[in-house]
């Protein structure tokens, strides 16, 4: 899917009925060459922002601001779908996350919300894929152990609603960092699984 990736985490658990893999990637705009069904844009709340955001609008081209403009900006935690214009992707799922400031903002339920839009806006369209960057992690200065916690367990938990038509779910982890947190936070969640399961 990558030219230079490394699959980190490529894990099918039973309880989440879906995959979900990790993809750390080494290359700036990777995200933008993955064939999936939708791409996660963070974006800023006017949608017409560098970051993830100007690597997916370089690899859309012009198209997909002229799209933009015309969706009247979005609020915080929420979340739009635009065409892919050049992207190997079917759509644009653009969401706002927030800005750290210490995390007595609504920061977790801001964050939360925006990976349960996105979710939602994906099932609504019978997608099939979808891939996420880490949403608020970059610019936006979210603390990567906490935004892979509200991530992964916001994800694994929209992946158990009836209905879900998403079939894989991939988390584009762009840096050490952020690539470790994403499989800490996964360790720790396998293992409660594996511990609930013995205990059944
Ligand atoms: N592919 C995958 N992940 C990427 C890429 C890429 N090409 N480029 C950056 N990232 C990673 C960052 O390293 C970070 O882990 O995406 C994560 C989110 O970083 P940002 O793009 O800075 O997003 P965010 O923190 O939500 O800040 C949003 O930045 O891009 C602008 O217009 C956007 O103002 C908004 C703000």
């Amino acid at each position: 899917m990558f030219a230079k990736q490394k699959m980190v985490f490529n894990y099918i658990s039973t309880n989440y009925v879906n995959f979900l893999c990790f993809l750390s990637c080494t290359e700036q705009g990777d995200i933008t060459r993955l064939e999936v069904d939708a791409v996660v844009n963070a974006a800023n709340n006017s949608l017409l922002g560098g970051g993830v955001d100007g690597a997916i609008h370089r690899a859309a081209g012009p198209e997909l601001l002229e799209e933009c403009r015309t969706l009247g900006g979005c609020a915080t935690g929420q979340a739009k779908m635009t065409a892919a214009y050049q992207l190997p992707a079917k759509v644009v799922i653009h969401t706002v996350g927030p800005v750290w400031r210490g995390g007595d903002n609504d920061e977790l339920a801001l964050l939360a919300s925006c990976y349960r839009e996105c979710m939602r806006l994906a099932q609504q369209k019978k997608l099939r894929s979808i891939a996420f960057p880490a949403i608020s992690c970059g610019v936006y200065g979210y603390p990567a152990e906490q935004a892979a916690e509200i991530a992964l367990t916001t994800v694994a938990h929209c992946l158990q609603q009836d209905g879900q038509t998403l079939e894989k779910v991939y988390f584009v982890c762009f840096g050490d960092a952020i690539s470790k947190a994403y499989n800490e936070q996964f360790a720790r969640m396998t293992w409660n699984n594996a511990q609930n399961n013995l205990q059944r």
